[in-house]
């Protein structure tokens, strides 16, 4: 199986980029491919920006990847209680490719985390309403609250009835 691993963020050092990776790492044989937003140098979108230079060869990218995996790891950062600009940027210009639902189709693990106690609850539940709209299939979600207290950079999430919360969500993931 293949997936594609998205950090919803557009910071260099995100936490979510980070979490959506070891949330992956716990997908037995699966071939992993990163989506770093914060490499991807794609202009403001705008319907007038769109006339001017149509869809940003990065998006089509990205679009292709979408349709190619099998199953998407998405983690999002949450600010201001929604969508990280970045994400929120590549997701509209996405959606602007012509017959596409940005998803594909796809299905999708959904997560969150913040430094916070809620772990990204707000935007995640935003998320968990409105993907299906854009041709995503949520299997499941997962918010991991206060991260630095929860997760270690290199060992992953040390919380351990977090991280058995999470491998049991992945182990009940079924594929059709
Ligand atoms: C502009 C801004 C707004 C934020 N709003 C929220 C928020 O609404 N809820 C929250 O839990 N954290 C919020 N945060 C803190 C982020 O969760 C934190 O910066 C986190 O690292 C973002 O994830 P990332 O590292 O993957 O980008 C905000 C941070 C910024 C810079």
């Amino acid at each position: 199986m293949n997936l594609l691993v998205i950090g919803g963020s557009n910071s260099k050092n995100s936490i979510n980029r980070r979490f959506a990776s070891f949330a992956a790492s716990l997908f037995e044989n699966a071939e992993k491919e990163l989506v770093d937003i914060s490499k991807l140098d794609i202009p403001l979108f705008s319907v007038d920006k769109e006339q001017e230079i149509g869809i940003p060869p990065l998006v089509l990218t990205f679009a292709e990847q979408l349709d190619k995996t099998d199953f998407i790891v998405l983690s999002l950062a949450e600010n201001n209680g929604s969508f990280n600009v970045g994400l929120k940027n590549l997701l509209d210009w996405t959606s602007r490719i012509k017959d596409r639902k940005t998803f594909a189709g796809k299905p999708m693990l959904l997560m969150a985390t913040s430094p916070g106690p809620r772990g990204g609850a707000s935007v995640l539940e935003t998320a968990k309403t409105l993907f299906p709209y854009s041709g995503a299939v949520v299997k499941a979600t997962f918010s991991l609250p206060s991260f630095y207290q929860n997760f270690d950079m290199e060992k992953g999430i040390t919380n351990e009835s977090l991280l058995q919360q999470l491998k049991e969500i992945i182990s009940n993931i079924t594929i059709d």
